[in-house]
């Protein structure tokens, strides 16, 4: 599969939940620390005035993908994409507790739909971090019998949605959510613990085990897995102690959580962003140049990554995510065709690679750092909507021609 990605919450517009009521809590304080979070960057002179605006965090309409869905498959179609990673919205679906609204399910069925008469395969994610505002206010995955919502949730679009769903993501970087959501307390409730932390992060390994199950009642063909974010940890020389943190790294940072979901995988989704470099005891990546976001990136190293996962697991490997922040465009194509390059690598050395699934299809919300980071194939321009395919997409769109044509 050749493929991008996006969510709803960052590309739909109009949705309501728990993240939306916080961006509006937070806008202004987000808008007014601007300098103190991004000033560092080396493109603060040109990211100042939409960062320092307090709408810039408010996802508001966003990209209006939810209305404008046909349009943007038709650009995907284009660009010889076979594949979308896409997803439901839980709020839509359930806006009032125990209340399911036919309207938004019917929609999604249309949409999934839509793609796959474009001859476009869905990869479908079930959560993506936002829920309806009910389900946080009964604390959210924090508490073990708050999973049966989910549950429920996940159960109505198994029995109803309709439509035959060949890949579906239960739950997206639990570990990310985790972190972000209660330990470093940066994204919402902003509340936690270490403790707290890993309920939630355990709380999801078991809701992900139930949806697993119940999915493959209802849908026995369908390949379920989950999208966890990993990062590949590698030491600068042979040294005991580098290696040492090396594999500990490993360990808790991208194995840990599979371990607990390992036998309730069909394949492994895997989002790929990072490589840490330790010199010593330190992570040190300063040699290695930086995406807007200021995230060094090393997209060869996705490659060794996946064939220490697919050693260890033994399953097929879907790449769910992956890409760069990057409102000029200069990195992508360079980004995409290294990955490209280790994966090979990784396909000659036994890995079962299913796919590579770009981040993004289109610019989006990205979260706590709004919509000034541009991770999008397409660039969407806000206030007018307009789409504008950007060069590295068409690069991408010609690679998997050749790629495909090769393989003929
Ligand atoms: C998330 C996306 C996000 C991307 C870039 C991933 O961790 O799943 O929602 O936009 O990274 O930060």
């Amino acid at each position: 599969m050749w493929g991008a990605s996006v969510s709803t919450h960052q590309v739909e517009g109009g949705n309501h939940n728990q993240w939306s009521v916080w961006e509006l809590e937070m806008a202004q304080q987000h808008a007014s620390s601007a300098k103190d979070r991004y000033g560092h960057l080396s493109n603060w002179t040109e990211i100042k005035d939409e960062a320092s605006k307090p709408e810039n965090y408010v996802s508001g309409r966003a990209a209006g993908h939810y209305k404008n869905y046909e349009a943007d498959f038709d650009i995907a179609q284009k660009l010889n994409l076979n594949s979308l990673r896409s997803g439901i919205e839980w709020s839509r679906i359930e806006p009032e507790e125990g209340k399911f609204d036919a309207q938004a399910l019917k929609h999604y069925r249309e949409y999934f739909f839509s793609l796959k008469e474009r001859g476009i395969t869905p990869v479908v994610t079930l959560w993506h971090w936002t829920f309806p505002e009910w389900f946080a206010k009964k604390g959210g995955f924090v508490k073990r019998r708050n999973v049966r919502f989910f549950t429920r949730y996940v159960k109505y679009i198994a029995n109803e949605i309709g439509i035959e769903l060949d890949y579906i993501i239960t739950v997206n970087e639990p570990t990310v959510y985790t972190t972000m959501s209660y330990f470093e307390k940066r994204w919402p409730p902003q509340h936690g613990s270490m403790v707290d932390s890993l309920r939630v992060l355990i709380n999801l390994a078991y809701a992900h085990k139930k949806c697993y199950r119940l999915i493959k009642k209802v849908m026995p063909s369908s390949q379920i897995g989950l999208a966890h974010n990993c990062s590949y940890f590698y030491s600068k020389d042979r040294e005991p102690l580098p290696r040492l943190f090396v594999y500990i790294s490993h360990k808790l940072g991208n194995e840990f959580f599979i371990n607990r979901v390992r036998r309730y995988q069909d394949f492994l989704g895997v989002n790929y962003y990072f490589a840490n470099r330790f010199i010593g005891t330190k992570i040190d990546n300063s040699a290695f140049p930086v995406n807007d976001l200021g995230w060094p990136m090393q997209p060869d190293k996705l490659g060794p990554l996946l064939i220490l996962l697919s050693e260890k697991y033994k399953k097929p490997i879907l790449v769910t995510e992956s890409g760069v922040a990057d409102a000029k465009d200069t990195h992508r194509k360079w980004w995409i065709s290294e990955s490209v390059k280790s994966l090979q690598f990784a396909r000659k050395n036994g890995v079962s690679v299913l796919g590579y699934i770009h981040w993004s299809l289109l610019d989006n919300f990205e979260w706590a750092e709004g919509f000034w980071p541009r991770f999008g194939l397409i660039e969407v321009d806000y206030n007018t909507g307009k789409r504008t395919v950007r060069k590295s997409a068409q690069w991408y769109s010609a690679l998997i021609k050749k790629l495909g044509a090769d393989r003929e």
